[in-house]
């Protein structure tokens, strides 16, 4: 596979969605054999779901476990209620939690019923505060370069808090819901201070639609308006990207 060292950062172009995925999968069950209760921090979204499946193939075969693996989400809808299938909470058992040996009651993910979005948010940063720091931070990026539900805007969020989603983040998920006005308006996710706690960063993109964010998060400058490109001031990155989402990158630097 194409590696490339861009600073602190190591780029692996993958052939296609599902070699990405299982690319994923490997630095994930690397980190598992090392570091058996690894905090791991999720991600939802289409670009995860295909590592998932890889994840929980290794899992059935015993090469990996997650029995003492604790688990912490970027992000969820609010409100929105953990039974309703468009959640987080329900993408997470769906995809993940419910087909592997990890524990339930080690996996955390913003309360999308929070009578208080502030104390949330401050009670969830003391829950990722006390792993030392999630040992990998999993993330896709929206094609407005947001991480988490991080939005464009003047100033980086330092802490989880409630946010109003973008009109192109509502645009981009309403393929997950029946009509665009069903997409949540508003939700709960980590701050850029809390997502950059993590030990390593591990971002996937996939599909031609993300090849222009891609190229602009590590090559453009460092700024709020988009959020993924704090990742270049990150000591420990690592990116896999399917050749459609490198290829704006990749004709700008070869
Ligand atoms: C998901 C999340 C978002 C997604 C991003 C990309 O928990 O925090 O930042 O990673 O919107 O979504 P997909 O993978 O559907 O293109």
């Amino acid at each position: 596979m194409k590696t490339i060292k861009l600073n602190d950062m190591t780029i692996y172009v993958a052939k296609n969605y599902d070699e990405m995925s299982q690319k994923g999968a490997e630095i994930i069950a690397e980190l598992l054999k090392a570091k058996p209760d690894a905090a791991l921090g999720l991600a939802t979204g289409g670009t995860p779901v295909g590592m998932y499946k890889e994840l929980i193939e290794m899992n059935k075969k015993g090469e990996i476990s997650f029995k003492e693996v604790s688990s912490y989400n970027l992000d969820e809808y609010y409100p929105i209620e953990k039974t309703n299938d468009q959640s987080y909470d329900y993408f997470m058992r769906d995809n993940l939690f419910n087909h592997v040996d990890i524990d339930i009651n080690n996996t955390h993910i913003p309360n999308g019923m929070a009578a208080d979005c502030a104390a949330e948010g401050k009670a969830y940063d003391e829950l990722v505060r006390a792993t030392g720091g999630v040992d990998i931070q999993v993330l896709g990026i929206g094609g407005n370069g947001h991480i988490g539900f991080n939005e464009p805007c003047d100033v980086f969020d330092p802490i989880t808090h409630q946010v109003t989603l973008d009109e192109r983040t509502i645009r981009d998920n309403a393929r997950f819901f029946n009509s665009i006005e069903e997409v949540p308006t508003q939700a709960i996710t980590m701050g850029i201070g809390t997502i950059m706690t993590a030990k390593s960063i591990l971002l996937l993109a996939s599909g031609k639609g993300k090849a222009p964010i891609v190229k602009e998060m590590l090559l453009g400058k460092v700024t709020p308006q988009v959020p993924a490109s704090i990742l270049q001031f990150h000591k420990d990155v690592k990116i896999v990207l399917d050749e459609e989402a490198a290829a704006e990158l990749l004709s700008e630097i070869e």
